[in-house]
């Protein structure tokens, strides 16, 4: 990927608003100490990858290869850390592209949300 594509951006965001953007009311989203937002520019990558498929879509699937890799390295640091984490993807992506103010054409792929580990799953 061109070394454009990447870029990292920190945002104070209310954590209800985050809520908010869930499709199934995801708690994790208001209560994760952090959320860590993996977002890709599609276009960028469609047209990097253009000529690999007849209908110029490559690009997608390297974006969902690259963010399942960088959301399990980030869930495993996580962990190694002692803390816990969760990927969530079922989000409303205009409605949090907009809370987020992402520059288009930037489109969340997914969060990772970063808090204490639950007592449940403490031990694992
Ligand atoms: C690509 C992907 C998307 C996910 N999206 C959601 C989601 O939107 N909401 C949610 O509660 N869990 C989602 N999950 C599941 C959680 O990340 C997590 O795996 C699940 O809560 C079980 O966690 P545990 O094994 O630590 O209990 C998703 C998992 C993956 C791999």
């Amino acid at each position: 990927m061109p070394d454009a594509l990447l870029g990292a951006w920190r945002k104070a965001i209310a954590p209800e608003a985050l809520r908010a953007t869930s499709l199934a009311d995801d708690a994790w989203l208001e209560h994760a100490a952090v959320v860590l937002v993996v977002a890709a520019d599609y276009e960028a990558a469609n047209a990097h990858f253009f000529d690999q498929q007849p209908d110029g879509r490559r690009g997608e699937r390297y974006v969902h290869i690259e963010a399942g890799a960088v959301l399990q390295n980030m869930h495993l640091a996580t962990l190694a850390e002692g803390l816990g984490g969760v990927i969530v993807a079922g989000f409303d992506a205009r409605r949090l592209a907009d809370l987020l103010a992402l520059p288009a054409p930037l489109q969340p792929v997914a969060l990772f949300c970063v808090g204490a580990r639950a007592e449940a799953s403490a031990g694992r």
